[in-house]
């Protein structure tokens, strides 16, 4: 069962990530309230580190994974109490984030698409790349089930039928 700082003792991982770790608009995260047990740091690091291990072991691109990963959330308002309806904050938080994550690093175009595409599901945008859909889907279950994670193999098992689907 991953613990929430395991990823703290993954050097590689920490590599990727360090500097956007360093970064004050990230740091920033954890002043909102995500989950009933979690912050919006957390979360994010929760949702960026199991989207990597599982790229990684699909020898996908986890860096991109990783670092787009980290960064889908980057938004600074409490969607539980702002007045969007849920379909609107689904809609507009993943372009609050892509653009907050493009003041604080170059971001490639599989990173742009992970952050705009991670509520495929609720929202109609369709991801164009395996890493998309994997940070889309640990999100969804991160949400019930922050930080510890028995179930994963349930989800690497959703993936395995999704890939072979040809990902539009
Ligand atoms: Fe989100
Ligand atoms: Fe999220």
């Amino acid at each position: 069962m991953r613990t929430q700082n395991e990823w703290k003792s993954d050097p590689q991982y920490v590599a990727i990530v360090q500097d956007l770790l360093d970064q004050p608009a990230v740091q920033k995260l954890a002043n909102y309230t995500q989950h009933h047990h979690s912050n919006r740091l957390q979360h994010s690091i929760a949702v960026s580190y199991d989207s990597y291990r599982i790229a990684k072991r699909w020898h996908l691109d986890y860096r991109s994974t990783a670092r787009a990963g980290l960064l889908h959330d980057l938004f600074y308002y409490d969607w539980r109490t702002t007045k969007f309806d849920l379909g609107s904050h689904a809609f507009i938080h993943p372009r609050v984030a892509l653009r907050n994550a493009e003041k604080i690093t170059n971001l490639n175009a599989k990173e742009r698409d992970i952050i705009l595409k991670h509520m495929f599901g609720a929202t109609l945008a369709l991801p164009r790349y395996m890493e998309s859909l994997i940070v889309s889907l640990v999100d969804d279950y991160e949400a019930e089930h922050e930080f510890f994670s028995p179930l994963r193999s349930r989800i690497e098992d959703r993936f395995h039928k999704q890939s072979v689907k040809k990902l539009s």
